[in-house]
């Protein structure tokens, strides 16, 4: 099969293009930086500014499958006006650009992936949040509602389209993980805020291997919630990170501080939703790691073959 990979040179991206190449897949990722990107070795760089038509149409044209990961990070300080018009920006421009040129092209691709994430649903208390439930009101919310929109005109071209509504990504390089372990490393580890805000997460190999079963498995269509089957509060994820990291936990950092600290964007760490993966578990996707214990252990302890 060949993919073309929007955003393919980032955390998710890289880790799914290594993913196809192992199996033989042909991987063409668009990037506006195609002369310096480092990607997986036998993945093709192709050239985009991601908002407008040009040379990479002669790609898109040889695709039998499209996925945008394509997005400017959230977990950028500080939360400007204008970096909050490039989340968006960011997110939307490069769906609709590439929805609308598979509509130009005489051989279309069968399957359009537009990444989205859990933060769809907005803030939430603890009930548990599965795909049926409505979205948000927030910035995330809105972001995510928008980028689904974008892509989804895909449809009546007959284009298969499914939406990655992803939770924390956890792998060794993700901020959002480097940041949640410093302090516990540095023997300040506790809940943040009051720590009873949801954290719904996946291990990198589970995401990646999502994206692998709703790119092949024809059944799939809509939106599909990318998060391990057990969601926990966020004292719950502390108290495992310290455990992992054999580390004391003790120490909550106030709600406030954070807020002063980190302004609007403390939203990412002080609120969140107990998210499940109903639709994928009911196609029958299996987790190799449902479980934070064994994902960190996995991320955080293990040491790598050189
Ligand atoms: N990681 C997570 O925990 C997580 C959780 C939920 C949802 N998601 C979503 O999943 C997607 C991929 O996540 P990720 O962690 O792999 O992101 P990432 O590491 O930040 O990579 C995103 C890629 O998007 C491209 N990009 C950024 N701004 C762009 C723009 N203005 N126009 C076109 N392309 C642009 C960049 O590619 P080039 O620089 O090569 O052009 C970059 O490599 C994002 O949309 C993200 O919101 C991620």
């Amino acid at each position: 099969m060949k993919v073309l990979i929007a955003g393919g040179s980032g955390l998710i991206g890289r880790a799914l293009t290594q993913s196809l190449l192992e199996d033989g897949h042909e991987v063409f990722v668009l990037t506006r930086r195609p002369e310096s990107v480092r990607l997986p070795q036998g993945a093709q760089a192709v050239g985009w500014d991601g908002q407008k038509t040009g040379n990479w149409l002669a790609f898109l044209e040889k695709s039998d499958a499209v996925v945008t990961l394509a997005g400017q990070t959230l977990a950028s300080w500080p939360w400007t006006k204008r970096k909050k018009q490039r989340f968006f920006d960011s997110r939307v421009r490069p769906a609709l650009v590439l929805a609308e040129a598979c509509g130009r092209v005489s051989r279309r691709p069968k399957v359009f992936l537009q990444a989205s994430a859990i933060g769809y649903y907005g803030p939430r208390g603890d009930l548990p949040v599965t795909e049926t439930d409505s979205p948000g009101k927030d910035l995330g919310a809105r972001i995510c509602q928008q980028a689904e929109a974008a892509s989804k005109p895909v449809e009546l071209l007959g284009i298969r389209h499914v939406i990655l509504r992803t939770g924390v990504v956890l792998a060794r390089e993700s901020i959002i993980l480097k940041l949640m372990a410093l302090p516990v490393r540095l023997f300040i580890g506790g809940p943040l805020g009051s720590g009873t805000q949801g954290f719904s997460w996946i291990h990198i190999a589970d995401e990646v291997s999502a994206i692998r079963f709703l790119l092949e498995n024809e059944a799939a269509s809509g939106a599909f919630n990318l998060t391990a089957p057990e969601p926990l509060s966020n004292a719950e994820f502390t108290q495992i990170l310290a455990r992992v990291l054999q580390r004391p936990y003790w120490l909550p950092v106030p709600a406030l501080l954070l807020r002063l600290v980190l302004g609007e964007m403390s939203s990412l760490v002080l609120d969140g939703q107990f998210v499940l993966p109903e639709r994928l578990q009911k196609l029958g996707f299996q987790f190799r790691f449902p479980r934070a214990e064994e994902a960190l252990r996995d991320l955080l302890t293990r040491r790598i073959a050189v």
